[in-house]
């Protein structure tokens, strides 16, 4: 597996890991739910998300890809509201987000319940991503208690779509990208 090109499905970005091209933009998204994610992720979230509707489950699409001003953004606005340090522990600096891949999506409930939350795993549309999101390629990819691993807070509702295979592998043996691909742990920059 390719865990450094930016067009890997299994590209491992964090802290310590920026994309190997700051500037990075995917070749090709596809509309998503209303936002934009590598064909790929956008197959699989359709088919997950028609599948979690047919059970009942309403999930929408909260957050896709994200350019890297548009990361830089978020993080300087969480910088002001809640300081730096606090806003690195929840949200990625320019060049260090999985967003910017187009891999990445954030889903919420239709009714915004516990959005961005970490009550979102207890919500019918985390609780049922939790336990299917890897049949569809995507895995939660800042687990609970993995922050020292991870470098970020738990979110439940943060998906990443590394493919059917590696995700079933991560699912079954509660590993981190991280941890599978025998990179260190990456809690700070
Ligand atoms: N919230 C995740 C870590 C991001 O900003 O990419
Ligand atoms: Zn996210």
């Amino acid at each position: 597996l390719d865990f450094d090109s930016p067009d890997s499905l299994a590209v491992v970005v964090n802290k310590t890991r920026p994309l190997a091209d700051p500037a990075y933009i995917p070749a090709e998204l596809h509309d998503a739910g209303g936002v934009l994610l590598r064909p790929e992720a956008a197959g699989a979230f359709g088919q997950l998300s028609a599948e979690a509707a047919a059970a009942g489950v309403g999930i929408t699409a909260v957050s896709g890809y994200r350019t890297a001003a548009d990361q830089a953004h978020i993080h300087e606005s969480y910088s002001a509201s809640y300081g730096a340090p606090t806003a690195d522990g929840i949200s990625a600096r320019a060049g260090h987000s999985e967003h910017q891949t187009g891999l990445a999506v954030d889903i919420g409930n239709a009714d915004g319940s516990c959005a961005l939350e970490p009550c979102f795993e207890t919500t019918p549309a985390g609780a049922w991503a939790a336990a299917n999101a890897h049949r569809y390629g995507f895995v939660i990819r800042y687990p609970a208690g993995a922050t020292t691993i991870t470098g970020f807070a738990y979110e439940p509702w943060h998906l990443r779509f590394v493919g059917t295979e590696l995700a079933a592998e991560l699912h079954e043996t509660g590993q981190t990208l991280e941890e599978f691909a025998g990179f260190p742990p990456a809690p700070s920059y």
